[in-house]
Parts: structure tokens; C-alpha cells; sequence
């Protein structure tokens, strides 16, 4: 999406991400789109894409000489009254290099192709729903045992992904299986899947709650990480806008 003098502009990069991941489809109250900065008109010469905005992100895009920070998850989750401590690191850099910072959250997750497809890829789920009515995780058939199923995750998400409840399993193929990328693994979710006759749910931060919760229901989890289960997607997105955009960019947290 170059322009005519074949400089590329932020408002181009932004364009881009919302043809992917259009805000509309972000769940309610999630802090999505321009984060930091104000002039989207600024010519961009190096992309920066991270899954977090954290202080060591930051630090990188500056050394790196980013002028356009991509991240996954946005600068802040709720109000703040103060600009201090960390924030006022991060937003100090970001200003100083005039660095703009765009998120694209669950609008990412929930998007054709986006965190979540990649995951229906990655384990070639068949009959695919989504999970929840909002359109965040992906429920479908796999088509293999449990072994390999914990075989993918572990050659693709993360080395050692918790288990929790597969002596129950009484399948050993056409699993049912769940994905959501992230923060799936809450309590109320844990409920929730329990209820939808599914047999693996693969997601991310199990707490010692959630998991009490998932044994009591029978339901086998594996807990590949919310990094894991998050930035397996977040590559193809990088390729994608690699193609579409003709610019440098570099991964921050990945
Ligand atoms: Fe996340």
C-alpha cells in the first residue's frame, strides 16, 4: 500500500491492519487502535512488532530506530489518574523519538486468519464454530490422539504446556477440541467450556483455581502459555503485512 512518492505513511500501515483486523469486531471496552502519538501522516521507515508494549519493547524500538510500534496487547488495560514510574518511561521514549504505538488486541483474536485461526491451522481443526458468541476461540474436530495433539503444542507453542485432566480423556481420536489465544483459562471460561461437550481446551494462564475448577468437570486442558498461544499467530501476522507493506520489520518480544 504505497503512496505515490513511495514513502509509507502510518495511516497506510493502519489502514493495513484494519483491512486484517477491523476495530469493529474488538469485544466491548478493549483499548484497540492508536495508542501514543498524533500525527498518523508521518512517513514510516521501520515497523516495529511486539506481542507486549513493555518497557524492554520500547527500549528496543528506540535502539532499533522504530518508527512504528505494532503490539498485540495495548499500553494500558485501565484508567490511570498519575503519569509515573513505568509508564512515564515508556510514554518519555516514545515521545522523544516521536515512536507511534497502534494495538490491535482482540480484534487480532478474533479476525479471518487472525491469533485464533492460526491456531485452527496449526492444530488443522475440522467443522469449525466459534467458541463464544463474540467470535473470540475456535471450536473443531482433531482429527488424532491426545499424544498428538500435545506433540504439536509442544514442537509449535511452548516447550513444556501444563496438562490438566487427561487420564480422563475417554476418547483417543475426534477429539473435540477448543482453542483461545491468551487469557483463556479463567474460571468462567473454564465453566463455560465445560458445558460444550469439549474435550481438550487449549489456551492460555491457568491458575491454581481454574485448574481445581477443569479437574472437578472433567475437562482436559493443556495451558500452552498466553505468550504461546499468542505470538504462534502474531509471526503469520508479521508475514503478512511484511508482504503487503514493502518496509522493514522487526520483531521486539519474539
Ligand atoms: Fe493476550
Amino acid at each position: 500500500m504505497e503512496n505515490k512518492n513511495n514513502k509509507i505513511k502510518a495511516i497506510d500501515i493502519i489502514n493495513t491492519i484494519e483491512e486484517f483486523a477491523p476495530k469493529e469486531l474488538a469485544i466491548e471496552r478493549d483499548n484497540i487502535g492508536l495508542q501514543v502519538g498524533n500525527d498518523i501522516n508521518k512517513e514510516v521507515k521501520k515497523i516495529g512488532i511486539a506481542l507486549d508494549p513493555s518497557l524492554s519493547v520500547v527500549k528496543k524500538a528506540e535502539k532499533e530506530d522504530i518508527d512504528f510500534l505494532f503490539t498485540h496487547h495495548p499500553i494500558l488495560k485501565d484508567p490511570i489518574r498519575t503519569i509515573t514510574g513505568v509508564i512515564y518511561e515508556k510514554l518519555k521514549i516514545l515521545s522523544k523519538n516521536d515512536i507511534i504505538l497502534y494495538s490491535a488486541h482482540t480484534n487480532l483474536d478474533i479476525c479471518k486468519n487472525g491469533l485464533n485461526d492460526a491456531l485452527v491451522d496449526l492444530y488443522n481443526l475440522k467443522d469449525v464454530n466459534n467458541l463464544y458468541d463474540n467470535g473470540l476461540g475456535r471450536v473443531g474436530l482433531f482429527d488424532g490422539s491426545f499424544p498428538e495433539l500435545l506433540d504439536i503444542t509442544k514442537n509449535n507453542i511452548c516447550k513444556n504446556p501444563v496438562v490438566v485432566g487427561a487420564p480422563n480423556l475417554t476418547k483417543d481420536k475426534n477429539l473435540t477440541v477448543a482453542v483461545l489465544s491468551g487469557y483463556g483459562l479463567s474460571q468462567s471460561s473454564i465453566n463455560f467450556v465445560s458445558n460444550k461437550n469439549i474435550d481438550v481446551y487449549i489456551s492460555g494462564d491457568l491458575t491454581h483455581h481454574s485448574k481445581i475448577i477443569a479437574e472437578e468437570n472433567n475437562l482436559c486442558i493443556i495451558d500452552g502459555g498466553h505468550y504461546g498461544t499468542e505470538v504462534y499467530g502474531l509471526k503469520f501476522i508479521k508475514k503478512y503485512l511484511e508482504n503487503r507493506l514493502n518496509i522493514p520489520i522487526v520483531s521486539l518480544d519474539f
